[in-house]
């Protein structure tokens, strides 16, 4: 078909704005840089709305001045329970008009509360092949169990701890000799690349824009 330009009127074209993200994070937040500098480079077309920690010394707070990305902190310790957290969660999230939410190293676990609000919205990233070594210490356990092969996923998020159907997952070979810390370097490697490939399939399913 031959293409016209200008096109006719009757076939404006119809662009969707970037989607926007909210991002929670505990720790040091590379895997929210790493989304923020997606964004950025044009590889995602969304843009990082709001980060929320649930602790002031995050290192994530710190890359959020920085990358100069809007930021809130919730202390985890200021809400009488779970539930009450993920309520202002959501309540900040819907401020910032935010179309899907990442959870990058967030350390609390989250209820009904956040997960219905986000609903096919809500994504994890976990340093493991799920569903193998779910819970806090994956990379410790993989270690132990003396597994050949580990890696990431990112997945969306049901009410049981790390689970929900998976979006993208990358494999890695454990080397003789690795400890925590060498693995979790390589497994941080990879989560930078498959998270933005995971925001974007999350959108795509929901026929929301983001290329990537
Ligand atoms: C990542 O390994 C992620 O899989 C886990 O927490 C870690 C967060 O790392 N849920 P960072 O703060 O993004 O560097």
């Amino acid at each position: 078909m031959a293409v016209q330009w200008p096109l006719p009127p009757e076939h404006p074209i119809v662009t969707k704005p970037p989607l926007r993200l909210g991002v929670m994070a505990s720790g040091s937040g590379s895997n929210f840089e790493a989304l923020v500098q997606a964004c950025r480079s044009g590889q995602l077309s969304a843009e990082v709305s709001l980060l929320i920690v649930n602790k002031p010394e995050a290192g994530a707070l710190r890359r959020a001045e920085v990358l100069d990305v809007p930021a809130q902190v919730l202390d985890h310790r200021n809400y009488p329970s779970r539930e009450a957290l993920d309520r202002a969660l959501v309540t900040s999230f819907r401020a910032a008009q935010v179309d899907l939410v990442v959870m990058a190293g967030w350390m609390r676990i989250v209820t009904q509360e956040l997960i219905e609000a986000y609903p096919e919205r809500l994504i994890n990233i976990h340093p493991s092949l799920l569903p193998s070594f779910r819970g806090a210490k994956a990379i410790r356990q993989a270690l132990e169990a003396g597994v050949t092969l580990t890696g990431c996923t990112a997945h969306l998020v049901e009410l049981e701890v790390d689970t929900g159907p998976i979006l993208v997952q990358a494999a890695l070979p454990v080397l003789d000799g690795d400890s925590e810390a060498s693995l979790s370097e390589r497994i941080h490697q990879q989560e930078h690349r498959i998270l933005p490939l995971a925001v974007s399939l999350a959108a795509q399913r929901l026929g929301l824009c983001a290329q990537g």
